[in-house]
């Protein structure tokens, strides 16, 4: 996983049964309207916990998990969920990926990047949500704010629909049992 991790997984796995009805203890979301988190990039993971507790991302649900972390912990349970490895199965035609979007997200839904999400295997309706947030700036980011606003409801839901088909497995650590 790129970036680097400061936060101590075995805490955070601890601090995880807040969030496993919703997320699961490994990242895999057990509701459609949240988001898989596990092998996300820790980074990024740290950095929207802390976007919910300031406000300056707003959900119903996130925020008031959010308000009640410290840094500390948001860098545990970024590193715990952080270290779990996403694998992603594509199996459409990699020529077919949105071009624009592959770049960054990678063709399969797998970034590279510690700042920037995987949306490999998202519910298509998550995806959706989001990028009509940034075009709405309800959610803001200096990347995506640009490059949602041009888009079409017809390229919006076509991009969910790609990433969201792609097939996602999420497992432990090298080493590590799966948590329970
Ligand atoms: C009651 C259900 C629920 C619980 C409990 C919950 N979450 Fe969430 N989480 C959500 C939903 C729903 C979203 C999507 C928010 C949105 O649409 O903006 C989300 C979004 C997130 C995101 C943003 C992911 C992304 O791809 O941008 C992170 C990170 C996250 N949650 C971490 C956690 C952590 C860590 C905990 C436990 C401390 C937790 N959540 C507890 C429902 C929940
Ligand atoms: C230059 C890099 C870049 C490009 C190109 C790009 N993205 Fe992003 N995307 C990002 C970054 C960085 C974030 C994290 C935003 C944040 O921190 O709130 C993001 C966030 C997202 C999210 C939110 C995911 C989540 O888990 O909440 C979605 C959905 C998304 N991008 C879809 C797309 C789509 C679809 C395209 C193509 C039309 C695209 N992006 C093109 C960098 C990029």
């Amino acid at each position: 996983m790129p970036g680097e991790i400061r936060g101590d997984p075995q805490a955070g796995r601890k601090l995880a049964g807040q969030c496993r009805t919703c997320h699961g203890l490994d990242g895999y979301a057990k509701i459609p309207i949240a988001p898989h988190i596990g092998g996300e990039p820790a980074e990024y993971l740290a950095a929207q916990l802390r976007a919910f507790r300031d406000g300056t991302r707003t959900h119903e649900m996130m925020s008031v998990v959010a308000a009640a972390l410290t840094d500390e912990q948001i860098d545990d349970l970024a590193a715990w969920y952080g270290a779990q490895v996403a694998t992603a199965t594509l199996e459409a035609d990699p020529e077919d990926a949105p071009e624009l979007c592959a770049g960054c997200h990678g063709v399969d839904g797998i970034t590279e990047d510690a700042h920037t999400p995987n949306l490999a295997g998202e519910a298509n309706i998550y995806i959706d949500t989001q990028l009509k947030a940034f075009r709405s700036g309800k959610r803001v980011h200096e990347v995506m704010t640009d490059i949602a606003a041009d888009m079409t409801d017809e390229e919006i839901r076509a991009a969910a629909d790609w990433y969201g088909a792609v097939k996602l497995e999420i497992a432990p650590p090298p080493g590590e049992d799966a948590p329970k």
